[in-house]
């Protein structure tokens, strides 16, 4: 695997592949773990040629704290990568990516501001920035991004509409443990106790696409999981919707069940953990 730094020596070495190549880019933040690698693998499977980009993106932050707390394990990232047999690793510095606090702003309007959004004022809109550039730097033909971050995705694939990127998007479902919790960098700040527990939220997932499957109200499905968390101590909920994938707003009747998908977050200690199904999953 080779590891470039710089956008020039990366588009040097992508240049002469082009033309016989599909190239798959899996766009990461590193603190790499099989949820990552089950992107490389996808990659892998419809490209010729994969690339992973480690960049912890500083406009998506908006907490000054998360991001100085941001984990950096690029060592056994490259590892893992390599393992996976990713082509290239590129890993680069801030000032390679933002050379002066950049100016553009990219706004993809209201699904910015639902769920996450509301939490995370401003986020969606960085990830937007920093996606485009990748997209730029790198010119895929394909790019994977987790179900994991379903509303990353969805913001995503309104960049890439609105933008006309020539790049086919894929969406990799969510790699869980044994218990179902979701991967997550996350996850490393969780003691054995807390994994255990924080399997609630996938249990939370679970009832509730039962429930609705079998066309009980959303009101009652929220009463549910509700309930279900008021049993724990350390956890707690920040929300559980029933949403529409288009917009990400919550939805009070289930419409199309193929649009459907039900989100939750939620805080353990100091740790905030997010999850969701696809009603038809
Ligand atoms: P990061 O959190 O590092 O995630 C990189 C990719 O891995 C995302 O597409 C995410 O959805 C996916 N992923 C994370 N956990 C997963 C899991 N358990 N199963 C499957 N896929 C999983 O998301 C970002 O970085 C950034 O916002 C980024 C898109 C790189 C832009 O900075």
């Amino acid at each position: 695997m080779k590891v470039f730094k710089t956008i020039h020596q990366l588009r040097e070495h992508l240049s002469p592949l082009r033309s016989q190549t599909k190239i798959g880019l899996v766009p990461t933040m590193g603190a790499l773990h099989q949820g990552h690698i089950s992107l490389v693998e996808e990659s892998k499977k419809k490209s010729q040629f994969t690339v992973a980009s480690i960049f912890v993106n500083p406009t998506q932050f908006n907490n000054p704290e998360d991001l100085k707390k941001y984990p950096k394990t690029l060592e056994s990232d490259l590892a893992k990568l390599s393992e996976a047999g990713c082509d290239i690793a590129f890993v680069p510095d801030d000032s390679e990516i933002y050379p002066r606090k950049p100016e553009i702003k990219i706004d993809l309007g209201p699904i910015t501001t639902e769920l996450e959004g509301k939490f995370r004022p401003g986020h969606f809109n960085g990830v937007g920035l920093v996606v485009s550039k990748l997209f730029h730097i790198v010119q895929p033909d394909l790019a994977f991004f987790g179900q994991k971050d379903l509303q990353q995705f969805y913001v995503i694939k309104k960049l890439v509409t609105e933008l006309n990127f020539p790049v086919e998007l894929h969406m990799v479902t969510t790699q869980r443990e044994a218990n179902g919790l979701a991967m997550s960098s996350r996850n490393m700040r969780l003691s054995a106790d807390e994994i255990k527990e924080a399997s609630m939220l996938y249990k939370a997932l679970k009832i509730s696409q039962n429930m609705l499957l079998a066309q009980s109200d959303i009101k009652e499905v929220k009463a549910q999981v509700q309930e279900l968390f008021s049993q724990s101590e350390r956890l707690e909920l920040e929300y559980f919707e029933v949403i529409d994938t288009s917009s990400f707003k919550p939805l009070l009747k289930v419409k199309d069940s193929r649009k459907t998908a039900m989100c939750i977050a939620a805080e353990i200690g100091s740790v905030r953990l997010i999850d969701n199904l696809l009603l038809n999953s």
